[in-house]
């Protein structure tokens, strides 16, 4: 595929870690668009050298950071060359806020160059980052960081991003960029803004001019979607548009919430995109959201699509960053068709519905209620504090400290703790008093359940397998499987 071609697969931006960089090579080097994801992608990577970076990976890619200095600094404040000894706990970064410094900010430029670096390592195929709109305060940095690598595409959704074709922009000049910090009970006449200024980071003149990658927001409505085509801030080249069973987080129903009989958010036909307006606008898209079947993407395309975004088929495939334990016991329970998928209103301190996997195995079915702590703070949201100065809070903090900020107490009820539950799901879980670790919250889409029919008697796949299945070169289920393991 040459650079300009579109591809048919995007495999989809999954965080924390998820969709790592080797998932994304292993798609990229297909030709299709292999997607790094770029949350909280600092502390995974302060976790993984403190693992002892294992095969070098992480130091190859460290070695070509443009910036001077800056891989010499966090190689010698995280990486452990026999990795953390049992039983003790990671070292934590400093919780983002408004006004990091510079040293913070170059953490994050480095370790999003690395990821997607190494996703890009020795072959020209496309690689895109994906970021959450919501998640503001490491935005600039990662997007800088990954655009130092080469980035081939950004792709934002959870929010609306407006202001990120500027920015995009601005950054490939070394030029200030900026985005305006939403800050819950703010005015407007605040100044809040993040800021990020490349030619601070370098001494002297930066280096030529970066490659603008191709930005693709993700969108549930066609409302924005117009909205996004006529007024973003920059060049828009496409959308991907995601529907309710998806992964991870799902865009609110409109309207009032109504729940159906066993508590999820019931979604209508006021929630359906209509592709003829899409079309419209005139620009690619992709459709996500139960669209991983070979048949799918035939229908997509007959719909106009350039084709289609799929993340629960690859999340589970060998090379994704689930840890391997998570992916056996959730496939063999799947394979007997025992697992589920809830899409849950209340877990995720965005608001936003966020899909669970519920299976027999789950080690945190018999657990003991997870005791309140937030140390990574991805998901706090600034607020406007009495002084007037801003604070942050999640709804997932310890209540007392929630509702000491000033925010409401009903408000925490349900909410998970996504930051350190998404760190364990990919094998990085925070050690805490008396040796317990913390405990995985899978998300997968609704087809997870119906795996089965794909799996076809495996019990382990890979991104070359899906790739295979999707593009029609796989034989049927039930047929012997050349790669069946
Ligand atoms: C484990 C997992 C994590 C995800 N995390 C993100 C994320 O961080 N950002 C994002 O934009 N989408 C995320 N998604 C959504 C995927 O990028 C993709 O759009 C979706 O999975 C497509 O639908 P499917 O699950 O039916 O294949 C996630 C999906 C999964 C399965």
């Amino acid at each position: 595929m040459t650079s300009l071609a579109l591809p048919a697969i995007i495999q989809g931006g999954m965080g924390i870690g998820v969709s790592n960089w080797c998932l994304a090579r292993a798609v990229s080097l297909r030709g299709q668009l292999g997607v790094v994801s770029g949350t909280a992608i600092d502390s995974l990577f302060t976790r993984r050298l403190q693992d002892g970076d294992p095969g070098g990976h992480l130091r190859r890619a460290m070695a070509h950071f443009p910036i001077p200095g800056v891989a010499a600094i966090a190689l010698r404040r995280n990486f452990l060359e026999r990795g953390r000894p049992a039983g003790v706990p990671y070292r934590m970064l400093a919780m983002y806020h408004k006004g990091v410094g510079r040293a913070r900010e170059q953490l994050t430029m480095l370790a999003s160059f690395v990821e997607v670096w190494l996703a890009k390592e020795g072959h020209d195929g496309v690689v895109g980052l994906n970021l959450l709109t919501k998640l503001q305060l490491p935005n600039l940095a990662a997007l800088y960081g990954a655009m130092l690598a080469g980035v081939d595409y950004v792709l934002m959704g959870a929010g609306i991003p407006r202001e990120i074709p500027g920015v995009l922009d601005a950054l490939a000049a070394h030029e200030p960029a900026e985005i305006r910090l939403e800050v819950e009970g703010g005015r407007p006449e605040l100044d809040a803004t993040i800021r990020l200024d490349p030619r601070a980071h370098w001494e002297g003149a930066p280096p030529m001019p970066l490659k603008r990658p191709r930005f693709l927001p993700i969108i549930a409505s066609n409302s924005l979607a117009t909205m996004l085509a006529r007024k973003a801030s920059g060049r828009i080249d496409g959308f991907v548009i995601e529907g309710a069973t998806a992964g991870g987080h799902n865009a609110p129903p409109r309207g009032a919430l109504q729940l159906n009989d066993r508590g999820e958010p019931v979604y209508g036909e006021r929630d359906e995109v209509d592709l003829a307006k899409i079309r419209e606008l005139g620009l690619p898209f992709w459709l996500a959201g139960g669209t991983g079947s070979p048949a799918a993407l035939r229908a997509a395309r007959d719909a106009g699509a350039a084709g289609i975004q799929v993340g629960t088929l690859f999340a589970y495939a060998e090379e994704s960053g689930l840890a391997a334990e998570w992916k056996a016991s959730v496939l063999r329970d799947a394979a007997a068709g025992a697992v589920e998928v809830f899409t849950d209103p209340e877990a995720s301190p965005t608001g936003y519905p966020f899909k669970v996997v519920r299976w027999p195995d789950d080690p945190t079915r018999t657990a003991e209620p997870r005791e309140r702590v937030c140390d990574l703070g991805y998901l706090r949201t600034a607020y406007l504090r009495a002084d007037g100065r801003l604070g942050y809070r999640c709804k997932g903090e310890p209540v007392d400290a929630y509702v000491e900020k000033g925010g409401q107490a009903d408000d925490t009820v349900g909410r998970r703790c996504l930051c350190n539950a998404l760190l364990a799901n990919v094998g990085h879980p925070q050690v805490r008093a008396e040796g317990r670790v913390e405990l995985p919250l899978l998300t997968s889409g609704d087809d997870l359940s119906s795996i089965g029919g794909f799996l076809a008697g495996r019990v382990r796949y890979t991104a070359d397998d899906v790739l295979d299945y999707l593009l029609g070169d796989a034989p049927s289920p039930g047929e012997s499987h050349p790669t069946a393991r």
